[in-house]
Parts: C-alpha cells; sequence; structure tokens
C-alpha cells in the first residue's frame, strides 16, 4: 500500500484549551488562529461562556474577549467539561482562585476520571474542593484568596501542574511546582509570551506573582499527538512518503517520534521557527521494518498520549515491546492498558497487561475481528490505522468519537491512503 501526501493536521488540542483559559485572564482581546475545532475544545469555550467570558470564533480564528487576571463571573449554571480532562482540571485551578463557587460535571468517561490530584494542592493553596462522589466529577470547587504554594507532585502531569499555576496566576502569588519527570510545558510557555515572570528547569517550574496579563496573537500549530497516527500508517505502507507541514515539535511531545525511530522508523523532523514560543516544523515518514524496543517510565510522559498507537505498532513489529512505568493510562478516557490490549487480542495479536503498562508479541499475519473504542478518541484512531493495512479485517465499534480531538480523522487517513 502506498502513503503519501502533504497534511497540516489540526491545531494542538492542548495549546487550544489553553489560548482560551489565558486569553479569558488577559487585559484586553486575544487572536487565536489556527484553533482546534473539537469536542473538547468546544467544552472549554462553553465553561468561559458560562463564566461570563465572550468569544467569537469562526473560520479557524477566534477572538477572546479576555476578562483580566480575576474578572470571571460567578456562574449561572454548572460548567460542563464534557469528555475533557484538561477542561475540568485546569478550569478548577482557574475557579479557586475567583470569589465564587461553581459546580464541574462531565460525561461517564469524565466522572470517573481522579480529580484529587487537583483538589489537594487547590485546598493547600486555600480553596475548597467537595468531590460528591470521592473522586471524580461532579465536584464543586468554592475559590477564595488563595495562599502561595510550592507543591510537589506524586506523578507528571501537566494538567495537575497547569491547575496549580493557573490558580496561583488568578490569585496574583508565587506557584511552585516540582514534578518527578517532566510533563508538557504549554501553560508555562503561553504564560510566558504573555508576560509573565516564569522560571523552569527539568522538573520545576516557578511562576512569580502576576499584576495582570498581555493579550495573546497566536497561531496554533498543529497537534503532534494527531500526527503520531499518520506517521504510523506511513510507517507501516510499503511504499510512498508522507510529510506534515506545520506541527508543534515541542520535546515534552515527540517521544513517540523519538522510540519510533529506536524501532527502525525512517521518521524525521525538522524545527524551522517558534511560534507562541513553541517549536514548529516538518515530519517526513516512509515505509519501515520495525523492531521491538523497551519503554521505561522516565520516557512516558512525552508520549502518554500516543501509547496506544505505539502498542497498534508494536504488533506489526519484529519482536516484543515492553512499555513499564505508564499507570497513568489506566486513568485516561478509558482504562487504555485494559483496553488496548483487549482490542489488540481481539483482533489477532499477542498482548499482555502488567500493572503499569504492556507487553505486545509482533507477527505479520493478518489482524481480523472486531475493536471496541469505549468511546475513546485515540484507541479508535489506533486501530483505524491498523484497520488501513491491505489485508487486515478490522471492524471498529464508534468511529465518530474521534470528534474529540481530530474530527475529520477518517477523512485525512482516506486521504494520504487512497
Ligand atoms: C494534557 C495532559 C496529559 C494528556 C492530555 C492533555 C494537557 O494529561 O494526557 O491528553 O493538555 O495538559 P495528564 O496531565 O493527566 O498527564
Amino acid at each position: 500500500m502506498k502513503v503519501s501526501g502533504r497534511v497540516r493536521v489540526p491545531g494542538d488540542k492542548s495549546l487550544s484549551h489553553r489560548a482560551l483559559m489565558l486569553g479569558a485572564l488577559a487585559e484586553s482581546p486575544s487572536r487565536v488562529r489556527g484553533l482546534l475545532d473539537s469536542d473538547d475544545v468546544r467544552s472549554t469555550a462553553r465553561v468561559l461562556a458560562t463564566l461570563g467570558t465572550r468569544i467569537e470564533w469562526g473560520d479557524g480564528e477566534a477572538r477572546v474577549h479576555g476578562r483580566g487576571r480575576r474578572g470571571l463571573q460567578p456562574p449561572a449554571a454548572d460548567l460542563d467539561c464534557g469528555n475533557s480532562g484538561t477542561t475540568a482540571r485546569l478550569m478548577a485551578g482557574v475557579v479557586a482562585g475567583h470569589p465564587f463557587r461553581a459546580r464541574f460535571v462531565g460525561d461517564d468517561s469524565l466522572s470517573r476520571r481522579p480529580m484529587l490530584r487537583v483538589k489537594q494542592p487547590l485546598e493547600a493553596m486555600g480553596a475548597s474542593v467537595e468531590l460528591e462522589r470521592g473522586d471524580g466529577l461532579p465536584m464543586i470547587v468554592r475559590g477564595a484568596d488563595l495562599r502561595p504554594v510550592v507543591w510537589d507532585t506524586a506523578i507528571a502531569s501537566a494538567q495537575t501542574k497547569s491547575a496549580i499555576l493557573l490558580a496561583g496566576l488568578v490569585a496574583g502569588v508565587r506557584a511552585e511546582v516540582h514534578e518527578p519527570a517532566p510533563s508538557r510545558d504549554h501553560t508555562e510557555r503561553l504564560l510566558g509570551a504573555m508576560g509573565a515572570r516564569v522560571r523552569t528547569n527539568r522538573c520545576t517550574v516557578a511562576l512569580e506573582p502576576v499584576t495582570q496579563l498581555a493579550p495573546l496573537d497566536i497561531a496554533i500549530p498543529g497537534d503532534p499527538s494527531s500526527a503520531a497516527f499518520l506517521v504510523a500508517l506511513a510507517v507501516l505502507a510499503d511504499d510512498g512518503e508522507l510529510e506534515l507541514v506545520d506541527v508543534g515539535l515541542n520535546e515534552r511531545r515527540i517521544g513517540f517520534m523519538h522510540v519510533i525511530r529506536r524501532m527502525g522508523a525512517a521518521v524525521a523532523w525538522e524545527v524551522e521557527r517558534e511560534v507562541g514560543g513553541e517549536p514548529v516544523g516538518t515530519i517526513h515518514a516512509s515505509p519501515s521494518s520495525l523492531h521491538g524496543t523497551t519503554i521505561e517510565g522516565a520516557e512516558v510522559p512525552a508520549m502518554i498520549d500516543e501509547l496506544v498507537v505505539l502498542a497498534c505498532l508494536a504488533a506489526r513489529a519484529a519482536g516484543t515491546t515492553t512499555v513499564r512505568g505508564a499507570r497513568e493510562l489506566r486513568v485516561k478516557e478509558s482504562d487504555r492498558i485494559a483496553a488496548v490490549v483487549r482490542n489488540l487480542r481481539a483482533v489477532g495479536a499477542r498482548a499482555e497487561e502488567t500493572a503499569d503498562g504492556f507487553v505486545v508479541y509482533g507477527a505479520r499475519a493478518p489482524l481480523k475481528g472486531s475493536v471496541r473504542s469505549s468511546g475513546d478518541h485515540r484507541m479508535a484512531m489506533a486501530f483505524g490505522v491498523l484497520a488501513a493495512l491491505p489485508g487486515n479485517a478490522i471492524d471498529i465499534d464508534d468511529r465518530s468519537c474521534v470528534a474529540v480531538s481530530y474530527p475529520r480523522f477518517w477523512e485525512d487517513l482516506a486521504g494520504i491512503a487512497p
């Protein structure tokens, strides 16, 4: 099969959420081009609107009418975060610094995801966070005049780190976070681009008290997590070359590219420019013979969202691939360790679960069977890559859940492999 073409994947999801939130807290209107139009980003826009922010959004460009650092309004309704963990956790930090109460709700999957990780630091800062069912949503956040904080997180989570930074930002107090491994750093980069004083090194970030935030004027680059699925198909093809342009190449997001290169993939990327403090460039990928590898905990944060598609690539690689130290996968949009192993087995591949990862035994035999996405966008897309390969006969129960992060995924996939 030939996979070729030049594609610009949709805007980065993490950056799109943050551009809307930080734009809402800026002193004057922000302009955001290339905003991802997906269900998750719509959830953030809806929550900000419920808190009084006016967002004009059309044709890939949004104008966010910033209300100032502590200028959001008390909500007249629950904050519906849909399927989006980033919306719930980051906005919990934003609300914690405001003098009002808000109740966060979400869909069944989000309602089961852990929120204690934001409750603990936000309460240490002086807010009150009530989890109606012990953990997960619904969650009631009562904001307050917050205290400065120095917080050690047990898990590397950009969402937890960002919730603390955003609470400190809104409250105008110092916030310092230490994490066990470096998670994605988009919040701190954007804050820096908006004039805040942020000091970072590998596992530490410190935000100095902010008085006001300058508005943003940025173009969001393509999402490297969305790019990973197309790269995977190009690598598994037997002819052609794929070029992905204008894609974000932040080192804390491209662990997948480094790992598949180690597995023998013909992938290359070059940074061409910086946009809003983020490196942006082009990725090239072509057919390759892959072999198995071992991925340990330190490599996990930079590829946390790509481990499902990595498992699917591993099923086509020579030898065994082992992932360890990725327990966080159990609390994503689905239990991704259980779901990816169950689905690989359902199509005839050999795979095993471990407590904090999985083992996949690569083989060449055609894969046939039915996959359950569990409503998880990345599960549907990863198996969509295997399903697109000639000889395989894979049926995916719910293909529409890709709307969470990559609404035109199926069209783009068909476009590169006609
Ligand atoms: C995200 C952080 C990661 C990632 C998620 C998006 C973000 O979650 O899996 O898709 O935008 O900050 P964790 O912070 O829970 O690791």
